[in-house]
């Protein structure tokens, strides 16, 4: 007969316990949900589904078009049970786009702040120091609780840090088939916390070898393996998915952990990578290469 003793054990060690992320000394599982790209109803649902597996950071931006329906989900779930990022689209970045940008979005997430707001892409025709100084002025006002930045280099970085404005996050892709060893170790030294978007390279990661010679190793899926991955870098993967076996998948990750040599193993294929190319056609002021001077990232203020 199982004891009282053990039956209460097997209940804390849910299936879906995760490795823990700790923000301001609140507790978070390791692993956050994306919401790019869904839209009205079904992101209402993903979100409600994606809360009852255990997810509690969520997110999301002005560019994906489903804050409306985020709110929705957040108004019956509780908004204060989670931490949400959003993040303004590179044409709303003067302080006064921006300060817009931001009453929108918390209106249309029907609540009175955010946990995180991040530059989507910088703009290297508006000066950092003025988009930073507004932020700060918000996040004084308690509008926001963190400040970050999303698609940055180490060039960047440097620069924002001379503002004097408290960074907390930085939002990149990283993946099983591309990281920035580079990137990582000069947020780890500055204290920035880091977010992967595309942590499953957009469903590509079965395909990379490594990966699947991993997960059958541990009886695991390539995408437990490439989250985990992330989660050893002590970062915070945003996987997306509409498709309740997966979002259950993607968080129950706990149970194993990746040694060093496997780390360094996926390490060595992931520094071999490439980013998602952007084009120059986008408008973000990039190439793929991302190859930003440290004079280039942002105009010195006037
Ligand atoms: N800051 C930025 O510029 C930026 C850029 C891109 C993305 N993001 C953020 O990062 C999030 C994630 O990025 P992403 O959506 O591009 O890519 P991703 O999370 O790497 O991949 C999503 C794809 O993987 C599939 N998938 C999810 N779980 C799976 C599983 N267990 N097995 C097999 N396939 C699975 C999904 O399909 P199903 O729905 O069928 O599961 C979907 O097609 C976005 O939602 C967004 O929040 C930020």
């Amino acid at each position: 007969m199982i004891s009282k003793y053990l039956l209460a054990f097997l209940l804390i060690c849910t299936p879906f316990a995760v490795d823990a992320c700790w923000i301001d000394g609140e507790e978070y599982p390791a692993v956050g949900y994306g919401t790019y790209p869904l839209k009205g109803e079904l992101c209402t649902q993903s979100i409600t589904k994606a809360a009852a597996i255990g997810y509690r950071m969520i997110d999301t931006a002005t560019f994906y078009e489903n804050l409306g329906a985020i709110g929705d989900a957040l108004q019956v779930l509780g908004r204060k049970n989670f931490y949400v990022t959003s993040k303004v689209w590179h044409d709303s970045q003067t302080p006064k786009l921006l300060k817009r940008d931001l009453m929108r979005t918390l209106k249309k997430l029907k609540t009175s702040y955010l946990d995180a707001y991040l530059l989507h892409w910088p703009n290297s025709k508006i000066s950092i120091e003025d988009t930073l100084c507004a932020m700060e002025e918000l996040r004084i006002k308690g509008k926001i609780r963190h400040i970050g930045l999303s698609n940055v280099t180490v060039n960047h970085l440097k620069r924002a840090l001379e503002v004097g404005v408290p960074i907390t996050w930085i939002q990149v892709e990283m993946h099983v088939s591309f990281y920035q060893p580079e990137l990582l170790e000069f947020c780890k030294e500055h204290g920035i916390a880091v977010q992967a978007w595309a942590p499953l390279d957009r469903g590509r990661v079965a395909s990379n070898p490594v990966v699947r010679e991993i997960a059958d190793k541990y009886g695991k899926t390539p995408t437990q393996v490439a989250l985990k991955w992330v989660v050893q870098h002590g970062c915070v993967p945003l996987p997306a998915s509409k498709n309740e076996a997966h979002m259950q998948q993607n968080f129950a990750i706990s149970d194993f952990t990746l040694s060093q040599e496997e780390m360094e193993e996926i390490n060595a294929k992931a520094k071999q990578g490439q980013r998602d190319r952007v084009t120059p056609e986008t408008g973000f002021g990039f190439t793929d290469e991302f190859d930003f001077t440290y004079d280039e990232c942002w105009p010195k203020r006037s």
